[in-house]
């Protein structure tokens, strides 16, 4: 399988997406001639100043917007909507109340008709990575924020998506809890190494988690630069106290830090 040839160079290519929205006052251009390749097993964790278009970005990726020219394809498939093949986890979590963890983390796996067996097995290894295990049988509304977001992140995953889209996944969380989060990501990630297009307003956790870090420009929306995180992994909290992990998260937010400052004035 490996040695065969791929149909496609890229695991997700975007060329020329541009997005209008039409607003009362005309159109607003959020995303401008957006290009960019990303490799499978690649982390992509993408930065850049509120407004810049970055959950645009997302949302074309998901197939849940459409760009106003320009292509996604995905494995050398154009998007044309949202499917089978893409995870997403939102800032918000989004399960169903009505249903236990262990329910939650298998509703993927049913739709796809996955036998209950392998459902079982495949939600227990998550609830595991995740560790919720001991919550298995408890619901939506007895778990904390960070829990809940856990599970979102074990149903993600279990579904086995090709790639995992997630737009400030932690976003609403408390430093401790997002920190065992991005413990439980990272760990997830090397087990099994999804794509993964992450979305984040801190720089610290970009570095920490991916491969490579675009960051985005507002005004029209742009991708300003791509830059590789060439920090070796397996990687854990402890990494953020190395001296690379520090240089390097410094230059990152110096360029992030001088884009809203520019946009604040
Ligand atoms: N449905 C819409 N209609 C009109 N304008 C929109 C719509 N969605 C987004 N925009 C505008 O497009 C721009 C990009 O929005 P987007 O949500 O992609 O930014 P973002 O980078 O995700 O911001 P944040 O960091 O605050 O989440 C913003 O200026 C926003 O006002
Ligand atoms: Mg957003």
């Amino acid at each position: 399988m490996e040695n065969e040839k791929k149909p496609y160079e890229h695991e997700i290519e975007i060329k020329g997406v541009t997005k209008s929205y039409e607003k009362k006052d005309g159109s607003f251009l959020a995303l401008s001639e957006v290009n960019l390749n990303i490799d499978r097993n690649e982390f992509i964790c993408v930065v850049g100043p509120s407004g810049c278009g970055k959950t645009t970005l997302l949302n074309i990726i998901a197939g849940l917007h459409h760009a106003t020219t320009g292509t996604v394809k995905v494995r050398g498939e154009e998007v044309t909507g949202p499917g089978k093949g893409k995870g997403v986890v939102f800032q918000q979590y989004a399960l169903y109340p009505w249903l236990t963890v262990e329910k939650n983390v298998e509703f993927g796996m049913k739709m796809k008709g996955i036998p209950k067996e392998t459902r079982r097995e495949t939600a227990k290894k998550y609830m595991h990575i995740v560790g919720l295990e001991k919550f298995a049988k408890s619901y939506p509304k007895e778990l904390s924020g960070g829990m809940k977001q856990r599970v979102a992140l074990a149903r993600a995953y279990a579904t086995n998506p090709e790639i995992l889209l997630m737009d400030e996944p932690f976003g609403a969380l408390d430093a401790q809890t997002r920190a065992q989060l991005q413990e439980n990501l990272l760990n997830a990630w090397q087990q099994e190494k999804k794509t993964c297009f992450f979305i984040t307003h801190d720089v610290e956790e970009a570095v920490l988690l991916s491969t490579k870090i675009i960051i985005m420009s507002a005004s029209p929306g742009r991708i300003r630069e791509v830059i590789n995180v060439d920090l070796p992994y397996p990687r854990n909290q402890e990494t953020k106290l190395t001296p690379e992990f520090n240089t390097l998260k410094n230059e990152i937010w110096n360029k992030v830090y001088k884009e809203y400052l520019q946009h604040a004035k």
